[in-house]
């Protein structure tokens, strides 16, 4: 409770909380804006939160593309889509395929599309080295079917490279995920760095639109103080949302499923949903 504030409960981050208003229904659809979802570090949840979020802006009646960037492809299984022997991200990439169209896969989940990726994308930084203007394909990409969404998130993989170079060249914004672990702000200094080589450099307009608390677990001290770290060096920039640890999110991967679906009333489900209302209230998403 803050002094003089009775009612005022504090949430994860040591802030009030706050409560994000059900998002109203749009109007109409696009362009999109796009977010690039990055952290070099592995396994801190960029995938699953690119798979969550875009679920839980889908059931809000957002029109979502989420792109799988990493030729890991969990984006692509975890959305329960098809990577292989189908058109994928690494062909228009390398320019074979030039209509994205031609990739999008409609998920089991309304509203919900996807350009999968698989293993053949690590590839491409090899082949696009000496391409012209290799850092803006992604955007050029995007930018034919920017129109007919409301948002389009870029699920990276664990790197800097030229890859990740192509994800913040074409975004408006970025969201880190960072997990609540001791290691969690090394490397962090390394991203920043490169964003704002990319906004000097490519992308001027490129906006952090904010850093995620992932795989919290309030019972532990631990978690608790690297949170309270991650709030002491950025700030504002760390979402009200923080994702909790549950061995659900495995679960849902393996299902195919985001959590929004598999277990649509477990807290986890929720917090993503938090997550895109805040994105919503802030304005980072229509
Ligand atoms: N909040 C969470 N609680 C428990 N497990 C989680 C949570 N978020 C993600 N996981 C699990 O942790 C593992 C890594 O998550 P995820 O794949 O989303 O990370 P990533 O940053 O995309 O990894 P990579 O860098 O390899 O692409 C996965 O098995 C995932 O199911
Ligand atoms: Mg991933």
């Amino acid at each position: 409770m803050l002094e003089g504030f009775d009612n005022v409960v504090l949430g994860p981050t040591g802030r009030p909380v706050t409560v994000f208003p059900e998002p109203k229904p749009l109007k109409g659809h696009g362009p999109a804006r796009i977010i690039s979802l990055s952290n070099q570090k592995g396994g801190v949840g960029k995938t699953t939160t690119a798979i969550n979020l875009a679920a839980s802006l889908a059931e809000y009646g957002r029109k979502v593309l989420a792109i799988d960037f990493d030729p890991q492809g969990a984006l692509s299984a975890g959305l329960g889509v098809p990577a292989h022997d189908v058109p994928t991200i690494y062909e228009l990439m390398l320019g074979t395929i030039k209509d994205p169209r031609e990739a999008i896969i409609e998920t089991a989940f309304p509203n919900l599309h996807v350009i999968p990726a698989n293993i053949d994308l690590s590839a491409a930084e090899v082949h696009l080295i000496n391409e012209v203007a290799r850092e803006t394909i992604l955007a050029r990409i995007i930018a034919k079917v920017a129109g007919d969404y409301d948002v389009v998130l870029i699920d990276c993989q664990p790197s800097l490279g030229l890859l990740t170079v192509n994800a913040l060249t074409a975004a408006h914004g970025v969201l880190i995920p960072l997990e609540c672990e001791f290691f969690a702000l090394r490397g962090v200094a390394l991203l920043v760095e490169t964003i704002e080589k990319v906004k000097d450099r490519l992308n001027p307009a490129i906006e952090l639109d904010g850093i995620l608390p992932t795989m919290y677990d309030a019972r532990t001290l631990h978690s608790r103080e690297v949170l309270e770290r991650v709030v002491e060096t950025f700030g504002d920039s760390v979402f009200q949302t923080v994702i909790g640890r549950t061995v659900k999110f495995p679960d849902a991967s393996v299902a195919g499923s985001p959590i929004t679906s598999f277990a649509p009333t477990h807290q986890a489900a929720d917090a993503y949903r938090q997550l895109a209302r805040e994105l919503i209230s802030r304005g980072a998403v229509a």
